[in-house]
Protein backbone atom coordinates (compact mmCIF):
# COMPACT_ATOMS: atom_id res chain seq x y z
CA UNK A 1 0.00 0.00 0.00
CA UNK A 2 2.73 2.55 1.29
CA UNK A 3 4.51 2.03 -2.66
CA UNK A 4 1.18 2.53 -3.87
CA UNK A 5 0.14 5.54 -2.33
CA UNK A 6 4.22 7.26 -2.47
CA UNK A 7 3.24 6.54 -6.23
CA UNK A 8 0.08 8.21 -6.17
CA UNK A 9 0.76 11.40 -4.14
CA UNK A 10 4.02 12.26 -5.79
CA UNK A 11 1.88 13.02 -9.55
CA UNK A 12 0.07 15.31 -7.62
CA UNK A 13 1.02 19.24 -8.66
CA UNK A 14 -0.03 21.46 -5.29
CA UNK A 15 -1.70 21.18 -1.91
CA UNK A 16 -2.99 17.67 -0.52
CA UNK A 17 -4.91 17.53 2.16
CA UNK A 18 -5.74 14.46 4.89
CA UNK A 19 -9.68 15.07 6.54
CA UNK A 20 -9.26 13.95 10.24
CA UNK A 21 -11.93 13.10 12.32
CA UNK A 22 -10.52 11.10 15.51
CA UNK A 23 -11.59 7.92 14.15
CA UNK A 24 -8.89 4.69 13.18
CA UNK A 25 -9.06 4.96 9.73
CA UNK A 26 -7.40 8.71 9.45
CA UNK A 27 -4.90 7.81 12.19
CA UNK A 28 -3.84 4.88 10.24
CA UNK A 29 -4.25 7.15 6.69
CA UNK A 30 -2.03 9.69 8.70
CA UNK A 31 0.90 6.59 9.71
CA UNK A 32 0.93 5.60 6.19
CA UNK A 33 1.21 9.33 4.85
CA UNK A 34 3.73 10.19 7.34
CA UNK A 35 6.10 7.75 5.78
CA UNK A 36 6.01 9.06 2.24
CA UNK A 37 7.53 11.84 0.94
CA UNK A 38 5.58 15.04 0.40
CA UNK A 39 5.87 18.58 -1.11
CA UNK A 40 2.57 20.17 0.63
CA UNK A 41 0.33 18.44 3.27
CA UNK A 42 -2.44 19.77 5.39
CA UNK A 43 -4.22 17.99 7.81
CA UNK A 44 -7.67 19.33 9.06
CA UNK A 45 -10.31 18.43 10.55
CA UNK A 46 -13.96 19.56 10.73
CA UNK A 47 -14.88 21.03 14.28
CA UNK A 48 -18.89 21.06 14.03
CA UNK A 49 -18.85 22.34 17.70
CA UNK A 50 -20.62 18.87 18.23
CA UNK A 51 -17.79 16.80 18.76
CA UNK A 52 -17.12 14.09 21.75
CA UNK A 53 -14.84 15.37 24.18
CA UNK A 54 -12.54 12.26 23.41
CA UNK A 55 -12.12 13.45 20.23
CA UNK A 56 -10.67 16.84 21.33
CA UNK A 57 -8.47 15.12 23.06
CA UNK A 58 -7.18 12.66 20.97
CA UNK A 59 -6.65 15.98 18.66
CA UNK A 60 -3.29 17.25 20.83
CA UNK A 61 -2.49 13.51 21.26
CA UNK A 62 -2.60 12.54 17.66
CA UNK A 63 -0.26 16.30 17.01
CA UNK A 64 2.22 15.51 19.35
CA UNK A 65 2.47 11.50 18.05
CA UNK A 66 2.76 12.80 14.67
CA UNK A 67 4.43 16.09 15.23
CA UNK A 68 2.26 17.47 12.68
CA UNK A 69 -0.65 20.30 13.48
CA UNK A 70 -3.90 19.38 12.93
CA UNK A 71 -5.81 22.61 11.38
CA UNK A 72 -9.53 23.29 12.75
CA UNK A 73 -12.33 24.55 9.81
CA UNK A 74 -15.38 25.88 12.24
CA UNK A 75 -18.54 26.41 11.07
CA UNK A 76 -19.70 29.79 10.30
CA UNK A 77 -21.20 31.50 13.38
CA UNK A 78 -24.27 33.23 12.08
CA UNK A 79 -25.05 30.01 10.31
CA UNK A 80 -24.71 28.31 14.01
CA UNK A 81 -27.24 31.31 15.22
CA UNK A 82 -29.94 30.37 12.94
CA UNK A 83 -29.10 26.59 12.97
CA UNK A 84 -30.19 26.74 16.50
CA UNK A 85 -33.06 29.52 16.64
CA UNK A 86 -34.55 26.67 14.10
CA UNK A 87 -33.63 23.60 15.22
CA UNK A 88 -32.90 23.54 19.20
CA UNK A 89 -30.23 21.36 20.14
CA UNK A 90 -32.42 17.94 19.02
CA UNK A 91 -34.16 19.22 15.80
CA UNK A 92 -31.77 17.16 13.41
CA UNK A 93 -33.35 14.23 14.45
CA UNK A 94 -36.86 15.45 13.21
CA UNK A 95 -36.41 15.15 9.63
CA UNK A 96 -33.99 14.41 7.30
CA UNK A 97 -34.07 17.80 5.92
CA UNK A 98 -33.04 18.92 9.57
CA UNK A 99 -30.35 16.46 9.64
CA UNK A 100 -29.06 17.42 6.28
CA UNK A 101 -29.47 21.34 6.88
CA UNK A 102 -27.50 20.70 10.31
CA UNK A 103 -24.84 18.57 8.37
CA UNK A 104 -24.62 21.14 5.59
CA UNK A 105 -23.93 24.12 7.80
CA UNK A 106 -21.23 22.28 9.98
CA UNK A 107 -19.57 19.97 7.86
CA UNK A 108 -20.26 20.64 3.84
CA UNK A 109 -19.74 24.72 4.04
CA UNK A 110 -17.02 24.04 6.17
CA UNK A 111 -14.74 21.52 3.93
CA UNK A 112 -15.58 23.20 0.84
CA UNK A 113 -13.21 26.29 2.32
CA UNK A 114 -10.71 23.59 3.79
CA UNK A 115 -10.72 22.15 0.18
CA UNK A 116 -10.29 25.40 -1.36
CA UNK A 117 -6.80 25.53 -3.25
CA UNK A 118 -6.15 21.86 -2.80
CA UNK A 119 -5.34 19.37 -6.23
CA UNK A 120 -6.19 16.25 -3.88
CA UNK A 121 -8.02 15.07 -0.90
CA UNK A 122 -7.05 12.10 1.36
CA UNK A 123 -9.99 10.32 3.41
CA UNK A 124 -10.48 7.41 5.33
CA UNK A 125 -13.12 5.64 3.41
CA UNK A 126 -13.54 1.90 3.23
CA UNK A 127 -15.91 -0.05 1.07
CA UNK A 128 -17.03 -1.95 3.71
CA UNK A 129 -18.40 0.79 5.99
CA UNK A 130 -21.58 0.61 3.97
CA UNK A 131 -23.98 0.47 1.25
CA UNK A 132 -23.38 3.67 0.20
CA UNK A 133 -19.52 2.97 -0.29
CA UNK A 134 -19.49 -0.05 -1.95
CA UNK A 135 -18.57 1.33 -5.52
CA UNK A 136 -15.46 3.35 -3.70
CA UNK A 137 -11.85 3.58 -5.75
CA UNK A 138 -8.24 4.05 -4.48
CA UNK A 139 -7.96 7.53 -6.53
CA UNK A 140 -11.16 9.20 -7.87
CA UNK A 141 -12.17 12.47 -9.30
CA UNK A 142 -14.29 14.47 -6.99
CA UNK A 143 -16.60 16.68 -9.27
CA UNK A 144 -18.17 18.45 -6.68
CA UNK A 145 -14.92 20.08 -5.30
CA UNK A 146 -13.07 19.89 -8.34
CA UNK A 147 -10.18 17.88 -7.19
CA UNK A 148 -8.62 14.23 -6.85
CA UNK A 149 -10.26 11.98 -4.11
CA UNK A 150 -8.05 9.78 -2.72
CA UNK A 151 -8.78 6.70 -0.26
CA UNK A 152 -5.79 4.60 0.74
CA UNK A 153 -7.52 2.36 2.94
CA UNK A 154 -10.47 1.73 0.20
CA UNK A 155 -10.56 -1.81 0.53
CA UNK A 156 -9.57 -2.66 4.22
CA UNK A 157 -11.51 -4.63 6.54
CA UNK A 158 -12.36 -3.56 10.06
CA UNK A 159 -9.34 -6.35 11.34
CA UNK A 160 -6.67 -5.00 8.55
CA UNK A 161 -7.35 -1.46 10.23
CA UNK A 162 -7.23 -2.43 13.95
CA UNK A 163 -4.22 -4.75 13.38
CA UNK A 164 -2.63 -1.92 11.78
CA UNK A 165 -3.16 0.17 14.81
CA UNK A 166 -2.30 -2.23 17.23
CA UNK A 167 0.81 -3.18 15.09
CA UNK A 168 1.98 0.58 15.38
CA UNK A 169 0.77 1.47 19.01
CA UNK A 170 -1.30 4.20 17.19
CA UNK A 171 -3.67 6.38 19.33
CA UNK A 172 -7.01 5.33 19.55
CA UNK A 173 -10.28 7.31 20.20
CA UNK A 174 -11.27 5.82 23.91
CA UNK A 175 -14.87 5.55 22.65
CA UNK A 176 -13.90 2.46 20.64
CA UNK A 177 -13.94 0.88 24.19
CA UNK A 178 -17.21 1.95 24.97
CA UNK A 179 -18.86 0.50 22.17
CA UNK A 180 -18.51 3.20 19.72
CA UNK A 181 -17.68 1.36 16.09
CA UNK A 182 -18.04 4.53 14.05
CA UNK A 183 -17.53 8.08 15.50
CA UNK A 184 -18.97 10.99 14.34
CA UNK A 185 -21.34 14.04 16.25
CA UNK A 186 -22.26 13.38 19.70
CA UNK A 187 -26.05 14.07 18.66
CA UNK A 188 -25.73 11.63 15.88
CA UNK A 189 -23.78 8.90 17.40
CA UNK A 190 -24.47 6.16 19.44
CA UNK A 191 -22.19 3.01 20.72
CA UNK A 192 -23.55 -0.53 18.80
CA UNK A 193 -24.33 -3.47 20.06
CA UNK A 194 -22.29 -7.12 19.12
CA UNK A 195 -23.33 -8.36 15.25
CA UNK A 196 -24.47 -5.01 14.75
CA UNK A 197 -23.39 -3.18 11.76
CA UNK A 198 -20.49 -0.78 12.33
CA UNK A 199 -22.32 2.23 11.22
CA UNK A 200 -25.52 1.51 12.94
CA UNK A 201 -24.57 3.62 15.55
CA UNK A 202 -24.95 6.67 13.15
CA UNK A 203 -27.86 8.89 12.54
CA UNK A 204 -29.44 5.05 13.60
CA UNK A 205 -33.23 6.75 13.35
CA UNK A 206 -32.70 6.68 9.67
CA UNK A 207 -32.14 4.11 6.56
CA UNK A 208 -28.75 3.09 5.73
CA UNK A 209 -29.04 4.14 2.37
CA UNK A 210 -29.67 8.14 4.03
CA UNK A 211 -26.26 7.39 6.20
CA UNK A 212 -24.11 10.14 4.21
CA UNK A 213 -23.80 13.75 5.83
CA UNK A 214 -22.80 15.30 2.68
CA UNK A 215 -18.98 15.01 2.77
CA UNK A 216 -18.83 11.83 0.29
CA UNK A 217 -21.53 12.26 -2.29
CA UNK A 218 -21.91 14.14 -5.03
CA UNK A 219 -24.87 15.98 -4.95
CA UNK A 220 -25.62 18.55 -2.76
CA UNK A 221 -28.25 18.32 0.25
CA UNK A 222 -30.09 21.37 2.04
S1 LIG B 1 -19.47 10.76 7.42
O1 LIG B 1 -19.67 11.36 6.11
O2 LIG B 1 -20.31 9.58 7.69
O3 LIG B 1 -19.44 11.71 8.53
P1 LIG B 1 -17.25 9.14 8.23
O4 LIG B 1 -17.41 9.50 9.67
O5 LIG B 1 -17.59 7.76 7.83
O6 LIG B 1 -18.00 10.20 7.28
O7 LIG B 1 -15.74 9.44 7.83
C1 LIG B 1 -15.25 9.16 6.53
C2 LIG B 1 -14.11 10.10 6.24
O8 LIG B 1 -14.62 11.43 6.10
C3 LIG B 1 -13.08 10.18 7.33
O9 LIG B 1 -12.10 9.16 7.17
C4 LIG B 1 -12.54 11.57 7.14
O10 LIG B 1 -11.56 11.57 6.12
C5 LIG B 1 -13.74 12.37 6.67
N1 LIG B 1 -14.46 13.03 7.79
C6 LIG B 1 -15.62 12.69 8.34
N2 LIG B 1 -15.95 13.52 9.34
C7 LIG B 1 -14.96 14.44 9.41
C8 LIG B 1 -14.67 15.56 10.25
N3 LIG B 1 -15.49 15.96 11.23
N4 LIG B 1 -13.52 16.24 10.03
C9 LIG B 1 -12.66 15.89 9.05
N5 LIG B 1 -12.88 14.83 8.24
C10 LIG B 1 -14.00 14.13 8.41
FE1 LIG C 1 -25.37 18.11 12.85
FE2 LIG C 1 -25.52 15.54 13.52
FE3 LIG C 1 -24.65 16.28 11.08
FE4 LIG C 1 -23.15 16.67 13.27
S1 LIG C 1 -23.76 14.70 12.37
S2 LIG C 1 -23.45 18.12 11.65
S3 LIG C 1 -24.73 17.24 14.81
S4 LIG C 1 -26.72 16.56 11.97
Amino acid sequence: MLDLLQQIVSKIDGKIALSFSYQAEDTAVLHLLSQCKIKSLEVFTLDTGKLFDECKKLHKETEEFFNIPIKKYLPKIDNVKDLERKLGDWGMRESLQNRHLCCHIRKVEPLSRALKGKSAWITGLRSAQSVTRSELKIVEYDEKFNLFKINPIASWSDEKLFDYIKEYNLPLNPLYLQGFKSIGCKPCTRAVKDGEDIRAGRWWWENPEHKECGLHIKEQHG
